[in-house]
């Protein structure tokens, strides 16, 4: 039956059904149509049918572009607030990178949203010219990411303590907005011990935030992890094998270190895990680990909740 003939219909409770069911066949059409006529999103499909967009994995061989892809301004922006934060509230990056990512992904920070933070270090096993990277005297890969983060802490405490008033840390794959940084953490006292990011629940009493989100440590909370966590087996795991924001929200824990609400006012996040797309829309089934990870629950990208 047709929408017209539903329409005519003399039930119009027959109607409303007809109606339902041809916006929902429609919905469902339209759905395919989309999915499967948008050639930009092929690429997309193998993660689509793990029932999620992106994995860190599937970003390992990408690479921004060679070329210096220029700058705009902005010009009748009011920059007032902006330019009174960046001496107010101080802020050191470090960037957990590796040679391999250089090129493809760690000069793309420094071009980019790097440069807005008042430091901003690269940590590597290897020197870099171009990024000014720190060689840190420890090998790569997963398993050394753990070791890495301590070395890359304990040489801010040892050369940067008074650089900064925040010290945030971050993969060469993610983004941030630094002005937003700044203004979020306005209110806080550097010399309180706590750190913010996107918090998770499992592993940690008060739990931790993930390390692909970034997160950011109070001047405080990194002279705790350096000075009495870290030469503290009992406090702070000694091998530098281990999922690094896991064992970081541990030592915090360990020696107090308050695990933060970067949410805003509306109860909205400050700090995400994955890329915008997975937040914003789709496709993120209720299996999905992040369900039972995120600290505080979340509306986000709960629209199409169904598996593909
Ligand atoms: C810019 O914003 C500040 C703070 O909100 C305000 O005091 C100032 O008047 C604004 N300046 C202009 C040119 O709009």
């Amino acid at each position: 039956m047709g929408l017209i003939s539903a329409l005519e219909g003399r039930s119009s409770k027959h109607a409303f059904v007809s109606i339902i069911v041809v916006l929902i066949i429609g919905f469902f059409l339209a759905v395919l149509f989309i999915y499967w006529s948008t050639p930009e999103r092929d690429d997309y499909v193998p993660y689509l049918r793990r029932g999620h967009a992106h994995h860190s994995h599937d970003m390992l061989e990408l690479a921004g572009p060679e070329q210096d892809v220029g700058t705009h301004d902005h010009v009748n922006e009011n920059t007032s607030i902006a330019e009174k934060l960046y001496s107010e509230v101080r802020i050191l990056c470090w960037i957990m990178t590796s040679p391999a990512n250089h090129q493809k992904k760690a000069r793309h920070v420094k071009r980019t949203w790097g440069k807005r933070c008042n430091k901003l270090i690269f940590m590597s096993s290897a020197k870099d010219e171009e990024l000014d990277a720190v060689a840190l005297p420890i090998g790569e890969g997963l398993d050394n990411l753990w070791g890495k983060t301590k070395e890359a802490f304990e040489y801010i405490y040892e050369h940067h303590m008074n650089d900064a008033d925040w010290f945030l840390k971050a993969d060469d794959d993610t983004y941030m907005i630094v002005e937003n940084l700044r203004y979020m953490l306005y209110p806080y006292n550097p010399n309180t011990p706590v750190y913010f990011g996107c918090k998770f629940k499992p592993y940690v009493k008060q739990g931790y935030m993930s390390g692909g989100a970034g997160y950011v440590l109070s001047r405080e909370a990194v002279r705790r992890f350096v000075v009495e966590a870290i030469p503290n087996p009992k406090l702070c795991k000694k091998e530098n094998t281990g999922r690094e924001d896991v064992e970081i929200g541990k030592c915090l824990e360990n020696v107090k270190v308050l695990a933060g609400d970067s949410r805003d006012t509306n109860g909205r996040g400050r700090f995400f895990a994955f890329v915008p797309e997975d937040h914003l829309i789709v496709h993120v089934d209720k299996e999905y680990w992040y369900w039972k990870y995120i600290y505080y629950k979340t509306d986000e990208a709960s629209f199409f909740k169904f598996k593909l």
